[in-house]
C-alpha cells in the first residue's frame, strides 16, 4: 500500500520567488530556523491509493481542516538533516539514507504509512537543488532540511488516520547555539522525564519535543542552555538532551554514551561519532551512566569532557552541569581536546575537506 508507482515530482513554477536582495540579507545572518527558502516538496497519501501528487512548488501555507487529526491526536513525525557545500561548490548530504530509514521507523511507531526510501531521498534532493542559492553565507552554515509527515484526515475518532501529507522545507542556518558560547551549560531535570519504556522516545515525533518544552524553559529560567533528562523508572541514568545525544570522555581515553533501548533517539551524529571514536583507537561503550557518577567523575578529574551531538548542534561541548543538588564543572569548562578533534573530523567529512572513507557523503 505504501509503495508508490513510478515516482515523478511535478515542478510547479514559482509565481513569486523571494527577491534576491531579501534572500541575500537572510542568508548573511540566518540564525537557526528563522529563515526559510522559497520552495517545498509535497506528497499526499490516501489509504487505498498510496502516495501520490508529488510536487516541487512554492513554499506556502497549507490548508488544514480544523478536524485534521494531527491537530487533535498529534500524528506527526519529522527528520533533521543538512545539505553542505563542498569545496568545489557542489552540494552534499550526510548519510541521508539513515534519515529515510529512521523516518519510517518513526512512522511505524506512530501508526503512519511508510514512505519509500527513494521517495524520501528524491524529495530531499529536489528541494535542495531548487534552493541551492539559499546556502548561508556564514562560517559553519548549512541548508537545514526538515522533512515531515502529518495526518490530515478530518475525523475525530481515535484511530490511525487514512490521509497524510509529507513535506520538505529548507532553512539556511548558522550555529544552533548562539555564537561565542564556547561550551553549553545544562540543567538536570528532576521533575520531568522525556520518555518511558514502551513510549515514543526513540521516534522522532513532534510530541516528544512538545513534552520537552516546559523542562527546557525551566533550564533557561535557571540560566542554562539545555535540559538533560534522566530515565523515567529509576530517575538516575542519564538519557539525552531532548534534541541531542551525550558522550562522556574519560582520562584513560575511554568513552561512554547511553545505550539505545527505546527511550533515546538513535542519532545519526551519535552513530557517526561512535565510528569515528573507535577509529581513533578509543574504547567506546554504549553503557548506562548515572548522574551521581557523572558528578563524582567530574569532581575526581576522571571525566575530562562531555559532548552533546545532533544534526542541528553538530558536536557541542558541555561545560557546566547543574541540578537541585548543586553544580559541577567538566574539565576546564570549555571545549576539550577530543570534542574538538571529533567535531573537526566529522565536519571535515561533511564538507569534503576530510576523506570520506565510509561512503557517508552523497553528492547532489
Ligand atoms: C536536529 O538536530 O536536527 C533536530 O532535529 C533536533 C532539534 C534540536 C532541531
Amino acid at each position: 500500500m505504501a509503495d508508490a508507482p513510478a515516482f515523478d515530482i511535478e515542478k510547479i513554477p514559482h509565481p513569486a520567488p523571494v527577491p534576491g536582495a531579501t534572500r541575500d540579507q537572510a542568508i548573511a545572518d540566518p540564525g537557526f530556523g528563522t529563515v526559510f527558502t522559497d520552495h517545498m516538496v509535497s506528497i499526499d497519501y490516501d489509504e487505498g491509493k498510496g502516495w501520490h501528487s508529488a510536487t516541487l512548488g512554492p513554499r506556502q501555507p497549507i490548508a488544514l481542516d480544523p478536524a485534521a487529526s494531527v491537530l487533535h491526536y498529534a500524528q506527526e513525525i519529522f527528520e533533521g538533516m543538512k545539505a553542505y557545500r563542498l569545496e568545489d561548490g557542489s552540494m552534499a548530504l550526510f548519510r541521508p539514507e539513515q534519515n529515510a530509514r529512521r523516518f519510517n521507523r518513526s512512522a511505524a511507531r506512530l501508526a503512519m504509512p511508510s514512505l519509500p526510501e527513494e521517495m524520501f531521498l528524491a524529495s530531499v534532493k529536489a528541494a535542495v537543488e531548487a534552493d541551492r542559492d539559499w546556502f548561508p553565507a556564514v562560517n559553519g552554515g548549512a541548508l537545514y532540511i526538515r522533512p515531515f509527515m502529518f495526518a490530515n484526515e478530518h475525523f475525530l475518532g481515535v484511530r490511525p488516520a487514512k490521509k497524510y501529507k509529507f513535506l520538505v522545507i529548507l532553512s539556511p542556518v548558522g550555529n544552533y547555539f548562539k555564537s561565542g558560547v564556547p561550551a553549553v551549560s545544562i540543567w538536570v531535570s528532576s521533575d520531568y522525564t522525556r520518555a518511558a519504556p514502551g513510549g515514543t522516545g526513540d521516534a522522532k515525533c513532534g510530541g516528544n519535543y512538545a513534552a520537552s518544552l516546559v523542562p527546557q524553559a525551566e533550564a533557561i529560567a535557571k540560566g542554562h542552555d539545555q535540559v538533560v533528562f534522566l530515565d523515567a523508572v529509576e530517575r538516575k541514568w542519564i538519557e539525552e538532551l531532548g534534541g541531542m545525544n551525550l558522550f562522556f570522555v574519560f582520562d584513560d581515553g575511554s568513552i561512554i554514551t547511553p545505550p539505545l533501548g527505546g527511550t533515546i533517539l538513535p542519532g545519526i551524529t551519535r552513530d557517526s561519532l561512535l565510528t569515528l571514536a573507535r577509529e581513533e583507537g578509543l574504547t567506546v561503550r554504549e553503557e548506562k551512566y548515572s548522574i551521581d557518577q557523572w558528578r563524582d567523575d567530574a569532581g575526581s578529574g576522571r571525566l575530562v569532557e562531555t559532548m552533546a551531538c545532533g544534526t542541528a548542534a553538530v558536536v557541542t561541548p558541555v561545560g557546566r552541569v547543574a541540578s537541585r543538588d548543586g553544580e559541577f564543572t567538566i574539565g576546564s569548562g570549555g571545549p576539550g581536546q577530543l570534542t574538538t578533534k571529533l567535531r573537526e573530523k566529522l565536519v571535515g567529512i561533511q564538507r569534503g575537506t576530510v576523506e570520506d572513507t565510509h561512503g557517508w557523503v552523497t553528492r547532489i
